[in-house]
């Protein structure tokens, strides 16, 4: 059964040029709720920690230097079929395959600065959640 959570964060690319509060009014009007919420700027370390899973690949080390360059939104979503429905909202992780009117298609400037992230799995969003919010940060 599709899980209720999802996890994203606005990159830094996006909350520099002050799209965080355009693509959360797309987040909102696509029906999902707000369980937590907060502006942060990550340490190369916790980056590193947070795409360790892509570790070793090219673009590894581009990544985390970009994801700690500036501040980011990191965001717990719920909805129903939370995963698939953001996964749509957002649009392919090339925003040039990206669909019209998906957050990557209107606010990405590349693959890598993307506009956002979001988790491919209900299991990931868990840990994505877990990575930065204690449960006390839920509403
Ligand atoms: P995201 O959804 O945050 O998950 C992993 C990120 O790695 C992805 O979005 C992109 O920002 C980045 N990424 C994945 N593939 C590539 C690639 N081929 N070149 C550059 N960056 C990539």
């Amino acid at each position: 059964m599709a899980g209720k959570i999802t996890f994203t964060m606005i990159k830094p690319s996006a909350f520099k040029s002050n799209y965080t509060g355009a693509i959360l009014k797309m987040i909102n009007e696509a029906g999902f709720v707000i369980r937590a919420m907060k502006t942060i700027k990550l340490t190369k370390e916790q980056a590193g920690a947070f795409y360790a899973i892509h570790e070793g690949k090219p673009f590894y080390e581009t990544l985390v230097e970009f994801m700690s360059s500036g501040p980011i939104v990191a965001v717990v979503l719920e909805k129903e079929n939370a995963i698939e429905d953001y996964r749509t909202l957002i649009g392919a992780t090339n925003p040039e395959k990206a669909a019209e009117g998906t957050i990557r298609k209107l606010y990405a400037v590349n693959m890598q600065q993307n506009a956002v992230h979001g988790s491919d799995s209900d299991e990931n969003a868990i840990i994505e959640s877990d990575f930065f919010f204690s449960k006390t940060e839920w509403i």
